[in-house]
């Protein structure tokens, strides 16, 4: 009933960059058939990735997370689709790497939880908090 066309933001991180993924896990988007809309590849600051994760500013893992995640550059994209925040989550798979679906980009391309390839918005107010923050400059 809520299967609109909408807009996602992907981010893939430091650790998939530095493994040259960026292509293959842009490429499952588009072979889904979502619209890429914006790219950029940018090494965060910190005060841009204290502000992209402040959702997460209390949680234990906090100070890691934004270490991990300045660490190299990574490249965001904007993707529009049916359902896109729903949809691009299921294909990115569990946060903990290890337990994700085969099939699913986390399930197919790692291991970890901090360095677990790829961001995805969980919902259409954090897509619009988060593509302010990382599009900043
Ligand atoms: P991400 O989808 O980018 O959203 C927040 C990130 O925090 C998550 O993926 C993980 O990479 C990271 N993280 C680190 N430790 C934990 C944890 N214990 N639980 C959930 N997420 C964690």
């Amino acid at each position: 009933m809520s299967a609109q066309t909408e807009e996602t933001l992907i981010v893939v991180k430091p650790d998939a960059v530095r493994r040259g993924l960026v292509g293959q896990v842009l490429g499952r988007f588009e072979t889904k058939g979502f619209a890429v809309k914006r790219v950029l590849m940018i090494t965060m600051t910190r005060p841009q990735a204290e502000e992209f994760y402040a959702v997460h500013k209390d949680k234990p893992f906090f100070g890691e997370l934004v270490s991990f995640i300045t660490s190299g550059p990574v490249v965001g994209a904007v993707l529009a689709g049916r359902d896109a925040v729903a949809t691009v989550r299921r294909l990115v798979g569990a946060t903990k790497s290890w337990e994700a679906a085969p099939g699913t980009i986390r399930g197919d391309f790692g291991l970890g939880l901090t360095d677990n390839v790829i961001h995805a918005s969980d919902s259409a107010e954090s897509f619009a908090k988060e593509r302010n923050a990382f599009f900043k400059s």
